[in-house]
């Protein structure tokens, strides 16, 4: 079949989509609205109603102190054990607790504290903004002489391996990125930036945030030493669920939390006054977890277990990729540009499309057309695809309704001011 631009042709995509049943796991109460900001928040799978209805009826409600007993106490390695076999890791890698924010801390406090002699952490200007934010934080705090090493794209898509053999060198304790930027979504080439990275005899720590459910990741095969990510994007967790983190196996005896608390401790409930980490992962527990919202991630991460990670990249390559051709023929003539990826192999599961008046053609999407992108400054309407549950007549309509948008200046009536959450 050659690409066409009529829905029709959407629609035998659909027809031929053979995850298209999974669109049914989901709450879609509203099928006019066309959703398209999974790459920020996932929809909401509906087992999780179920979830939450015996969560808070049958175990809080009637069970109460007992269930930490029954199946709350192990239910961060629980779930983290699953999202191991999204990742390529092995099920006592992976445990999930806080944000991944927080977990970028831990992480990155323990990896300076093993590299003592080392004074460069290295990222990229298209990691996330908050991930820097942490980097330069606990370069200040571990010991003042350290820096942060930035490569900077030259594109502002893509950051090719050349730039990285510059900058990662023996000065290096740890090199820290995002596999899928979140603005472009591009991907990094995990194997080879870590098989780089180790070959200077620095860590490796990769946010997953942006591939996590939807981008292959195999931690296990590259050889990565560290990771974090979110589970409310691709993996469907819900708003503000806690996040993982992800530490080699052979690593784990030699780093340490720096955020120390009673769920970290060998011997929990000794109360004893001196701290003495547990084994494994648990040590980087601190707090208790937030029960409620930790246990609503796992029909989602089910959901992406049982598709199976080949062929969700399979579809998602396909929807970006179609996308793409809808851009060039309807878009492209109407100013936007295409601020992802030309390549599908280096591109995430989000499109991102910039235009000079990308914020006021966000609202308009929004408010007009029934239609939810987000809006990334300076100029990024970012697509995301979601292929668990989103079509191609979705995709189909989003370009025409960004044509619409446009062709007839609807945006225009739309403020330049910017609101709180885009
Ligand atoms: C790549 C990436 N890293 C980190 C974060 C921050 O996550 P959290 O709010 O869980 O700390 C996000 C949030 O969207 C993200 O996209």
């Amino acid at each position: 079949m050659t690409f066409r631009t009529d829905l029709g042709y959407a629609r035998d995509l659909d027809a031929a989509d053979e995850l298209r049943e999974f669109r049914r796991r989901f709450v879609i109460d509203d099928p006019q609205l066309i959703y398209v900001d999974g790459n920020s928040l996932g929809r909401l799978p509906r087992a999780s109603l179920d979830r939450s209805r015996n969560l808070l009826e049958r175990q809080w409600g009637s069970r109460l102190i007992r269930a930490w007993n029954d199946s709350w106490f192990h239910l961060a390695e629980k779930i983290g054990s699953k999202i191991a076999r999204i990742i390529g890791a092995d099920p006592d890698e992976v445990i999930v607790a806080d944000s991944t924010s927080i977990n970028l801390f831990k992480l990155v406090m323990a990896a300076l504290e093993v590299r003592p002699d080392r004074v460069k952490l290295v990222t990229d200007d298209l990691n996330f903004p908050s991930d820097i934010y942490v980097f330069q934080y606990t370069l200040n705090l571990a010991r003042p002489n350290r820096r942060l090493a930035m490569a900077r794209s030259p594109d502002g898509i893509t950051v090719p391996i050349p730039l990285l053999e510059e900058i990662i060198d023996a000065q290096t304790a740890l090199v820290a990125l995002s596999h899928t930027a979140f603005k472009s979504g591009f991907v990094h080439d995990m194997a080879a930036v870590t098989a780089l990275t180790h070959d200077r005899g620095a860590l490796m720590l990769w946010d997953l945030s942006h591939s996590v459910g939807a981008v292959p990741v195999d931690l296990g095969k590259s050889g990565v030493d560290l990771a974090v990510g979110c589970t409310y994007k691709y993996l469907n967790g819900g708003p503000g669920s806690p996040a993982f983190l992800y530490i080699r196996q052979d690593l784990m005896d030699h780093l340490s939390n720096a955020i120390a608390g009673w769920f970290g401790q060998e011997n929990q409930f000794g109360f004893d006054l001196d701290y003495r980490p547990a084994a494994g992962l648990r040590k980087f527990l601190t707090g208790t977890p937030p029960i409620a919202s930790l246990a609503l991630i796992e029909p989602g991460v089910d959901l992406v277990l049982e598709a199976g990670l080949d062929r969700i990249r399979k579809k998602s390559i396909a929807q970006t990729e179609y996308l793409i051709e809808l851009w060039e023929t309807i878009l492209a003539p109407l100013g936007f540009t295409l601020n992802s990826p030309r390549e599908a192999r280096l591109r995430g599961s989000h499109v991102s499309f910039g235009h000079p008046e990308g914020w006021r053609i966000d609202r308009a999407l929004i408010d007009r057309m029934a239609v939810i992108p987000d809006f990334r400054r300076p100029d990024n309407i970012r697509i995301g695809v979601s292929p668990l549950y989103t079509t191609f007549e979705e995709l189909h309509a989003t370009a025409t309704a960004m044509h619409r948008v446009v062709d007839d200046r609807l945006y225009e009536d739309y403020p330049i001011e910017q609101l709180g959450v885009t």
